[in-house]
């Protein structure tokens, strides 16, 4: 009893706005989702974190295993590592910060520029991270609805904008939506003069990125991940597009030793690697409309056209949980959602074509 006492008044040292603060739901590691279906890991069919099923390039491994200084801290600095990035994007290394994914970079922008009770902007349904690490900064979220096809609101947004409005978030291709921020859209929006960060999480899948208005605008930022394309996600790597000027202060703020020496390994394996990678984004991105017909012959599904590597669907019959369940027990895991906004969807990432084929099947069977 004593104990919980204690406890309780530890607690209470904790700064209120963390107290309060929701949990992120993150995705289940492979094993327990295995230990779940009663089935060994290596048979799960994984379609629930718009993950690369074709893992990351062998070159990768092949270098981990021949490194010989673990025992030595990585480069604070990321000279190697911007450079490269630099190179790969067409920019200056001066512009790159790595993070340990582009999850820590939204932390760090947002310690960068939030005091509390300073707002970001959200446009729902979006990526979870934006409001998570908005709320962790002691930031205030404001949420503004897409439309039906899930196009930003533009003029909403621009009414939402006041005094204390800091930081707007847009993913493109939107997670979990899969379409692109409308070009025209999005450049009124930066001409609103709000910093607005564009998580482009996804644009090896979409083709289309804004990394060439970087250099027109001082208040774009553009976000960047390993996880996806490269197949690094768990690796942790991501890097931001910055202004120079902003570059420097994240530097700063960043933790010393942010990207790991395995992890540095990985992308500069990866970077040189870059036409076996694009091939394996190439089979993806050939494989989404394969899984985009066949899903949309299931009558109960309604798929909506993605850039992305993966697919939002709209289930009819209030049946969404139901589908998750009786795939689970099978093997193939997709995400499913149950909130206000997607009341009864589920999302799908593109798989293997032989995943598509388990995937199909299954549905079919629940005709
Ligand atoms: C839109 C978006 N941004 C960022 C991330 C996180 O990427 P990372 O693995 O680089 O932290 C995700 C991951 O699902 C995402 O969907």
């Amino acid at each position: 009893m004593k104990g919980w006492e204690t406890i309780s008044a530890i607690e209470k040292r904790i700064r209120r706005h963390l107290k309060k603060l929701e949990p992120y739901v993150p995705i289940v590691p492979v094993d327990v989702l295995a230990e779940k279906a009663g089935i060994s890991p290596d048979k799960v069919i994984k379609l629930d974190g718009n993950e690369n099923p074709y893992g990351c390039s062998p070159r990768v491994l092949q270098a981990l295993a021949r490194y010989p200084y673990y025992h030595i801290y990585p480069d604070p600095d990321q000279r190697e590592l911007r450079k490269a990035v630099a190179k790969y994007i067409g920019t200056t290394p001066e512009s790159i910060v790595l993070g340990a994914g582009s999850d820590e970079l939204i932390d760090l922008i947002l310690r960068l520029f939030l005091d509390p009770g300073d707002k970001v902007i959200n446009c729902v349904p979006t990526f979870g991270m934006y409001p998570f690490n908005t709320g962790i900064c002691g930031g205030e979220v404001t949420t503004i609805l897409r439309d039906e096809d899930y196009e930003v609101d533009v003029p909403a947004v621009k009414a939402a904008i006041d005094k204390r409005t800091k930081v707007l978030f847009l993913a493109s291709p939107n997670n979990p939506s899969g379409n692109i921020t409308v070009p025209d859209d999005l450049r009124e929006l930066v001409e609103t003069g709000i910093l607005v960060v564009v998580d482009e999480a996804y644009a090896e899948f979409s083709g289309f990125s804004v990394i060439p208005w970087v250099s027109r605008y001082e208040n774009l930022i553009i976000l960047r991940t390993f996880s996806k394309w490269a197949g690094l996600a768990g690796m942790r790597v991501g890097y931001g597009l910055f202004p120079p000027k902003i570059a420097n202060h994240i530097m700063k703020i960043k933790p010393p030793y942010n990207i790991n020496a395995a992890a540095q390994i990985a992308v500069m394996e990866s970077l040189s690697d870059i036409e076996y990678l694009r091939g394996r984004v190439q089979a993806i991105v050939d494989e989404r409309p394969r899984l985009f017909r066949l899903l949309r012959s299931i009558a109960f599904l309604e798929p909506f056209p993605s850039d992305a590597n993966f697919i939002l669907c709209r289930v009819l019959d209030n049946r969404a949980k139901q589908i998750y369940d009786s795939l689970a027990k099978q093997g193939i895991f997709i995400r499913y959602f149950d909130t206000p906004l997607l009341r009864d969807f589920i999302r799908i990432s593109v798989g293997k074509p032989e995943h598509t084929d388990a995937l199909i099947e299954a549905l079919k069977k629940m005709g």
